[in-house]
């Protein structure tokens, strides 16, 4: 008896050890089915409030003084996560001369150092009646820049076209698909040479193939909420929000909070690459004081 009772206490024990451990596999089943689906539903669901996500916008008319871009360079080393395109303008577009003052050879290294940053040159185009030579002029200097500097970070990837046309002109459109075949071609503008054209608002649909993105709305917040309200951004034809770019200036200082999410949260749904301000007047000369609170809304 002495055997067999050990032998079976034996299987007892080995029985109470199995079923022990079934015991702890199925606990720790419980736990996993109850807490990550909660996990990555919260995580989806803070996804989903926020909508797609856009990159930041900076039209940066703001002169290089010593610690001027400080503000910008915080938030861009703050959200990794976060892309970045920063228009530059040294003087109406690259300036006279071939390389931009010292301020500006000192600053834009800076910047183009960051891996989610793309800096893009200012060139206006008078709505397709400025001098093709001299709008290549300036394509021509920026791409210069690191050959002529001997650095290789003083340099743009790319063209911001202003004063792009709404309505539809065939003459324009050769105008400005010539002008993006010049962007593609040229050496030193690479890797992205983006093409970003500025009408303003939404023009006439055939344009849109000429440019990477297009600004379909730089205008105050109330004509944004009105437009938005007129259904005025959806369903641009030939088109889809990651080719769009907006820029909603003059936002009242009420909005904030609650109500400056939602906002940002419209935005982001229109268009890839956003830019908002509270700022009223010269909105591109200095960062509002609501400036780090739009850059976290746009990392949510
Ligand atoms: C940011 O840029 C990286 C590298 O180009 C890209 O893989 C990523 O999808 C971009 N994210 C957004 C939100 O644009
Ligand atoms: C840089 O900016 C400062 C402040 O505006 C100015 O005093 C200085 O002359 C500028 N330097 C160059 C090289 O333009
Ligand atoms: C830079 O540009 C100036 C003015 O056009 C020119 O004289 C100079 O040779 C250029 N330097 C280089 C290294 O390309």
């Amino acid at each position: 008896m002495s055997g067999p009772e050990k032998h079976v206490s034996k299987r007892a024990c080995l029985k109470s050890k199995r079923s022990r451990f079934i015991l702890a596999i199925a606990v720790l089943i419980v736990i996993i089915v109850a807490v990550v689906p909660s996990v990555v539903v919260t995580t989806t669901r803070k996804k989903d409030n926020m909508g797609p996500k856009s990159k930041v916008f900076v039209p940066l008319y703001v002169y290089p003084a010593p610690k001027a871009w400080a503000p910008l360079e915080k938030v861009i080393s703050a959200h990794p996560n976060v892309n970045f395109t920063v228009v530059i303008n040294p003087g109406n577009g690259p300036g006279p001369d071939s390389l931009p003052d010292g301020n500006y050879t000192r600053e834009i290294p800076k910047l183009t150092a960051y891996e989610n940053v793309r800096v893009l040159g200012y060139v206006y185009t008078s709505y397709g009646k400025r001098d093709v030579s001299a709008v290549r002029k300036d394509i021509q200097t920026y791409a210069d820049w690191p050959t002529n500097s001997s650095n290789p970070n003083l340099a743009v990837r790319g063209i911001f076209f202003d004063e792009t046309p709404q309505q539809y002109d065939p003459q324009v459109l050769t105008y400005l698909q010539g002008l993006t075949d010049f962007v593609k071609d040229i050496e030193g503008l690479g890797p992205d040479q983006f093409v970003v054209h500025n009408p303003g608002a939404v023009p006439d649909s055939r344009y849109l193939a000429t440019a990477d993105s297009t600004v379909v709305f730089e205008a105050a917040y109330t004509t944004f909420q009105e437009r938005q309200g007129a259904q005025l951004f959806t369903n641009i034809a030939n088109s889809d929000r990651t080719q769009l770019c907006a820029i909603v200036h003059s936002v009242p200082d009420t909005v904030e909070g609650k109500e400056l999410r939602g906002l940002i949260k419209d935005v982001r749904q229109v268009a890839d690459e956003v830019y908002i301000t509270h700022l009223s007047t010269d909105y591109y000369a200095s960062f509002g004081d609501k400036w780090d609170e739009f850059v976290g809304l746009m990392a949510a």
